[in-house]
């Protein structure tokens, strides 16, 4: 099994199912012509979780990692029309990408890109009493996962639905003995997961075109 043969699954999914997205291709080209990492998710798996947030019957989206907007649009496409997200995100050449991205998305007016470190964004969201969200993606420094874990679910409301990105960077999550910082959020995060009674959750670890990875699911019970 190989990262080629991982690459060409995915590219057959995204072809069959997705096809051809203007859009969504200009914001890649935007954010590779600004410099970006190329770490935004696939387009399959873009498309999850746009699924899981229709799904969830969305109206409040929450999103901890904007880089070029990307993922933004996924979710933002999931919204309805009185919907509404909010995406935080440290560093303002990012965000002015994501912006622009978001605009041509025709998302300007539903989407808002919050610039500053994520704890102190989503203090400033909690502080304003912001409306419960019904959706969280988490996807932003993998140190801080616990952090973002307990924002999240001081965030939402009874029923939503939490999504964490890159809990198993190439299997290094299993290292009980690793020191590599994300890896130690990750299984910090786990933990709180598994001791706190308020949510229910799985990891299901991925391989594609991005690699070998996976995510969370957590669910935030009554
Ligand atoms: N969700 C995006 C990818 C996000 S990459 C997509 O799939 O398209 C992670 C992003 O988190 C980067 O843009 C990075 O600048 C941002 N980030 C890193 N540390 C952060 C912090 N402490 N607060 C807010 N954003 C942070
Ligand atoms: C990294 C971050 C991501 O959100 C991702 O999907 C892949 C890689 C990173 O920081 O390396
Ligand atoms: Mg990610």
């Amino acid at each position: 099994m190989s990262q080629q043969q991982w690459t060409a699954v995915d590219d057959y999914f995204s072809e069959v199912l997705i096809g051809p997205d203007e859009v969504l291709a200009n914001a890649l080209a935007a954010a590779d012509e600004a410099g970006l990492p190329q770490i935004n998710v696939a387009p399959n798996q873009g498309k999850l979780l746009q699924l899981l947030a229709v799904t969830q019957g969305a109206r409040r989206i929450l999103e901890i990692g904007t880089l070029g907007g990307y993922s933004t649009i996924w979710l933002g496409r999931a919204l309805p029309a009185d919907g509404s997200l909010v995406t935080l995100e440290i560093d303002p050449a990012h965000a002015k990408v994501a912006e622009a991205n978001l605009e041509r998305a025709g998302l300007a007016g539903q989407a808002r890109v919050r610039v500053g470190r994520a704890v102190d964004t989503l203090a400033r969201l909690a502080e304003e009493g912001a409306e419960p969200f019904d959706f969280v993606f988490v996807d932003a420094d993998k140190p801080s996962n616990p952090v973002y874990f307990e924002w999240a679910l001081r965030l939402t409301r009874p029923g939503a639905l939490i999504v964490v990105d890159n809990v198993v960077r190439g299997g290094k999550v299993a290292d009980a003995d690793s020191t590599d910082a994300a890896v130690l959020g990750v299984r910090r995060m786990h933990e709180l997961i598994a001791a706190e009674p308020r949510v229910t959750a799985t990891s299901v670890q991925t391989v594609g075109v991005k690699g070998y990875d996976g995510f969370t699911l957590i669910r935030v019970e009554n």
